[in-house]
């Protein structure tokens, strides 16, 4: 079958199409054929070598930790009924750049009736870390909340997730195309952080007050920043590390002022919670209550240019790998 192999560590280019053997179901594992495969920023940190504390892989490998297709085949004791069903999926140990992968038959989410396999994909992991996230902060009415990285494929999400919870959110991130974007999701303000007066904009939005949510998705000093604008009492999400690392938030300042700090291990959901999750997303994306911003697909053989545009910081939203013929 076709597959994008990272040959070695190191940039864009090391993405190379290539022929693998197709996959073998294993017992309670099926093989999908692979529609849409879901990217993330994270694979571009996992393809430059610099993510082996979290994720132990060793090139040549096939990235791709989600994709959205049909059952091709099942093993030894996952149920044959679910050949031929539209599903969207978690793979097993990556493999989801490719024309068939491996999945968990557990693992599995039927698709809804109508929602594009594209949607499905988009939600996979986004859907599922939003909602965790979300669910986390306890977000009240009124609150004011702040999500960095907000014109990214998580971002758009929690944007509009808070804003369901009755929140008042202020959406960050660069340049116009993103900042008018968010302003459709249901942003009340957007702030643009490349501009050095970004934490005045966010605090004078505020009357002053500061934030009572924070979902970092940018770390590094937007990160600390971002800490810095929170009000006594706040819930702050050091889930991204796309600026220079997770923000490294003061424990004894956190506690001082009252605020919760949650890291990355907030999103490291066992299997149970993580198809709860992706369930809950794509059956709201089904109903129209979210949906993912899709700002670009390219062809399985680009996936090279896919990562390359994310490093790039030239995506808005989600980006896609188109699989299927
Ligand atoms: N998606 C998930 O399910 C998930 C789960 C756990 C953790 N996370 C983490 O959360 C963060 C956001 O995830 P995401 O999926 O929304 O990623 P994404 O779609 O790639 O968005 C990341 C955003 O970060 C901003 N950014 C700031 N500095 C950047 C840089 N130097 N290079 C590239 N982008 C930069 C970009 O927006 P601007 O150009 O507007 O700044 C971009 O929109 C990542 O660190 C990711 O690892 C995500």
């Amino acid at each position: 079958m076709r597959a994008i192999q990272a040959i070695a560590f190191g940039g864009p280019e090391v993405l190379v199409p290539t022929e693998v053997p197709d996959p073998v179901a294993g017992p309670g594992q099926v093989v999908v054929d692979v529609a849409v495969a879901d990217t993330l920023f994270v694979e571009t940190q996992i393809r430059r070598g610099g993510a082996g504390k979290y994720f132990t892989v060793t090139p040549p490998y096939v990235p791709g930790g989600a994709v959205a297709g049909r059952v091709r085949a099942v093993g030894a004791g996952a149920d044959p009924g679910w050949i031929g069903r539209q599903v969207a999926t978690r793979t097993i140990d990556f493999g989801g750049y490719a024309e068939q992968a491996l999945a968990a038959v557990e693992a599995l989410i039927r698709a809804p009736e109508g929602l594009d396999l594209q949607v499905a994909a988009a939600l996979l992991h986004d859907g599922t870390t939003a909602f965790g996230l979300v669910e986390a902060a306890d977000i009240r009415p009124t609150e004011w909340v702040l999500v960095t990285g907000a014109g990214g494929g998580l971002g758009v999400l929690l944007v509009q997730l808070a804003h369901a919870a009755g929140a008042r959110v202020i959406g960050a991130a660069r340049g116009t195309r993103k900042l008018d974007l968010l302003a459709g999701l249901g942003a009340d303000a957007v702030v643009d952080y490349s501009e050095p007066s970004w934490p005045e904009c966010v605090r004078a939005a505020t009357g002053g007050a500061g934030v009572d949510v924070v979902f970092d998705g940018v770390g590094g000093e937007i990160g600390l920043a971002a800490f810095d604008l929170t009000a006594p009492g706040a819930r702050f999400s050091a889930h991204g590390s796309p600026a220079g690392g997770f923000a490294v938030v003061d424990p004894v300042e956190a506690e001082r002022r009252g605020v919760t700090v949650r890291g990355i291990e907030q999103v490291r959901f066992g299997p149970e919670d993580a198809k709860r999750l992706a369930e809950r997303a794509l059956t709201e994306a089904a109903a129209g209550r979210i949906k993912p911003v899709i700002g670009q697909t390219f062809p399985l053989e680009r996936a090279a240019d896919a990562h390359a545009a994310i490093e790039a910081r030239a995506v808005t939203g989600k980006t896609l790998l188109l699989v299927s013929r």
